[in-house]
């Protein structure tokens, strides 16, 4: 019988340097869309897809997040005096998305290595999630729940997801050699990382959800550094290609890059047009610019 998928792991324990100066003292995870942090919106997602462990890989100067997500009783007492309970709701559903625990990640070595350091926390033989929180996917079924329906169908497969990107921007991502494509999803040959448009065997690109087995961890133990002096996820990859196999899918949904300036903006757009109480206003602004 095929295990339920319980556990994710959030790598975020990189610098931002895309998002610097605002990043030098904020966690570009605790940047805001809409009316919540970047984080949070993958949190739900993972919630939403039946995870229940939530596994943030950080780092020491990012301790805004444990407190994000920490029960506040102060503020709870607050908000019960002043008798704001919609907003004391919305505060309490934070602790009902899930446990949380914290790792260390002591230097940016690479998320090869930030997912390595979470290996403890996952079983022997067990499938689980990696959630890179900067690729916010707004869908109307969650990304995680999609990689996982296609899982189920592999047999407990592994299962990347997967974006078509125009072929002069395959070398900003890990791109596929799909060797079929099946009901909605592909069986996997081979990955490159970050390759030469011309030398890249598609413009199939893997995007921030993951669903992995533990035996990756086996890979990235002894993986050396790879593209940019890291230790890159994608070069153990491969290791999962054998039975029962490693998967991709083309999800439904609209992903955002919020770990760039433009797709941080086109995020919040998005998420405020599908936001009842400032839709009609915020598209009146924008066709006012
Ligand atoms: P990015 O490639 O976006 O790197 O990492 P970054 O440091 O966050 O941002 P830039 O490129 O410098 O602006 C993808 C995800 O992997 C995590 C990051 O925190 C981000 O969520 N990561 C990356 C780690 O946790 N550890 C690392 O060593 C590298």
């Amino acid at each position: 019988m095929i295990k339920q998928v319980k556990k994710a792991i959030f790598p975020i324990a990189g610098l931002g340097t895309r998002f610097l100066p605002a990043t030098k003292s904020i966690p570009k995870e605790m940047l805001i869309i809409l009316d919540r942090p970047i984080l949070e919106w993958a949190v739900i997602e993972a919630s939403l897809s039946g995870i229940e462990e939530m596994i943030f890989v950080t780092s020491s100067k990012k301790n805004s997040i444990i407190e994000h997500f920490d029960k506040s009783s102060i503020l709870e007492d607050l908000l019960k005096k002043k008798k704001k309970m919609d907003k004391l709701l919305l505060i309490q559903s934070q602790n009902k998305l899930g446990n949380f625990s914290y790792l260390i990640q002591d230097e940016p070595k690479g998320l090869g290595h930030a997912v390595w350091c979470a290996r403890k926390l996952i079983g022997k033989d067990e499938n689980f999630v990696v959630i890179l929180p900067d690729d916010i996917i707004l869908s109307k079924k969650p990304a995680v729940k999609q990689l996982i329906d296609v899982s189920c169908k592999t047999k407990g497969g592994s299962v990347l997801a997967l974006e078509k990107v125009p072929k002069k921007e395959v070398y900003k991502y890990g791109v596929i050699n799909p060797k079929r494509k099946m009901n909605g999803f592909y069986s996997i040959n081979s990955l490159v990382e970050k390759p030469k448009p011309e030398k890249a065997p598609s413009n199939l690109s893997v995007v921030g959800r993951y669903l992995l087995n533990s035996k990756i961890f086996e890979k990235l133990e002894k993986q050396k550094k790879g593209f940019g002096g890291e230790i890159q996820l994608t070069d153990s990859l491969a290791s999962l290609i054998d039975d029962p196999g490693l998967f991709g899918i083309e999800f439904e949904g609209k992903r955002f890059d919020c770990g760039s300036k433009l797709g941080f903006i086109e995020a919040n757009l998005n998420f405020g047009l599908s936001d009842k109480e400032i839709n009609s206003s915020l598209r009146k602004k924008i066709r006012n610019l």
